[in-house]
């Protein structure tokens, strides 16, 4: 279980107050257009609760990673474009982050009114968490609301400071992801089966041990495996091998609660129209990599997902944006969204893979964070949440 955070109810709002409310608006962008809105979407229930309040709203995000200074790639005009679809009514966008423009706006704001300042990491103060761009921020609102749950992890200013100046409670999303993962830490329900996928197993050992300690069953999947691969001794041709990390592979298969695929997918280049094998996991050629788990390890994976009661899945099991390496995914999408038990797909790529796949609505908890849900999985608790609770202490 995760320590209780203070909620929207706890905040004392009059007609007209003024809410900073920090989001995660952090799309995926191409030419400018929106591919995928969810993360927008699930700040809508904070965004109206605060509507219904009467209060006037400024909205603040990071969009992707620019260095600190404005960069029009990164601007967040697309997002409220799209927000002021969303709600119906206009939300405008100051063209500058903190500061004396932003300021006009947000008073000038009517009770109900919604903003958005431009992306807080357009300013070099939010990612190093400077205390002067805390404060010009929390001239912006009279009260806070952190909803950001994908960028919790992070210790940046908007996260971590205005908490300790204005009134302030976590949104709806923020509540509903603790809510959900943290039943994950609690006692869950068993068997408990954790998928885990993705490039790189240097970026997940910490969440496996932490998995380990709790789950029955981990499946590994994506190009993580071939490190466990490798360091069972067979040949992995070309596929993506972190070699300083074979020896801690091998200890965690020692467990024996990790499985690993028997079969594979592979091709000399990653393309969509590679020429694909199927061979064995034991015996990948030479000059041919991994792309996808094989037919009968993503069978294998569905019978452990089936007879599961608790299920959480992070990170792809190929390359699924490629047609001929999106089967392991899909078969496993599959099997999450029809396993009868508490499930959760943790943010990022496999989040999107189950909402392209069209899976979403039949699995229990679909994150909006990625770093964030192993982050909380692995500690227990984010510097956000922290922040929350030590309030104006
Ligand atoms: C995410 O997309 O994972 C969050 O928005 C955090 O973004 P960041 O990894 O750039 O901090
Ligand atoms: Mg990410």
């Amino acid at each position: 279980m995760v320590d209780p955070i203070p909620q929207l109810e706890d905040l004392q709002l009059r007609k007209s107050t003024r809410v900073l409310v920090r989001a995660d608006f952090n799309v995926p962008l191409h030419d400018g257009m929106i591919d995928d809105d969810f993360r927008i979407a699930a700040a809508l229930p904070t965004i109206q609760y605060l509507r219904d309040k009467h209060c006037s709203i400024v909205l603040c995000s990071h969009l992707g990673r620019p260095k600190g200074a404005p960069d029009p790639k990164y601007s967040l005009a697309p997002v409220a474009a799209r927000l002021s679809e969303l709600l119906g009514q206009n939300v405008e966008l100051s063209p500058e982050v903190a500061g004396f423009h932003s300021v006009g706006i947000a008073q000038s704001l009517a009770p109900g009114e919604v903003m958005m300042i431009e992306n807080l990491r357009f300013a070099p103060g939010e990612e190093s968490c400077d205390p002067a761009f805390a404060t010009n921020l929390c001239e912006l609102g009279d009260a806070y609301v952190n909803d950001a749950f994908g960028a919790a992890h992070r210790s940046h200013a908007s996260i971590i400071g205005p908490p300790r100046v204005l009134p302030s409670a976590g949104g709806r999303l923020l509540a509903a992801e603790v809510d959900a993962l943290g039943r994950l830490l609690g006692e869950p329900a068993r068997p408990f089966v954790a998928v885990l996928g993705g490039a790189k197993v240097s970026d997940k050992l910490g969440v496996i041990d932490a998995l380990l300690a709790r789950c029955d069953t981990l499946l590994i999947g994506g190009a993580m495996a071939f490190t466990f691969l490798a360091a069972q001794g067979y040949a992995v041709g070309d596929s993506l091998v972190e070699a300083d990390r074979v020896d801690h592979c091998r200890e965690l298969l020692d467990t024996g609660r990790i499985r690993i695929p028997s079969d594979v997918v592979v091709a000399r280049e990653i393309n969509a129209t590679a020429e694909t094998r199927h061979v064995a996991a034991t015996s990948i050629p030479t000059g041919w990599k991994g792309l996808d788990i094989g037919p009968e390890t993503a069978g294998t994976y569905a019978d452990e997902i089936s007879r599961a009661a608790t299920v959480l899945w992070n990170g792809p099991m190929g390359v699924f944006e490629l047609e001929p390496f999106a089967a392991g995914t899909r078969t496993v999408a599959e099997a999450v969204a029809d396993c009868r038990g508490y499930t959760v797909v943790g943010g990022g790529d496999s989040a999107s893979a189950v909402r392209q796949m069209g899976f979403a609505d039949d699995i229990s908890h679909v994150s909006t964070g990625g770093g964030a849900s192993l982050e909380l999985i692995e500690l227990g608790d984010l510097p956000g949440l922290e922040a929350l609770r030590k309030g104006l202490a």
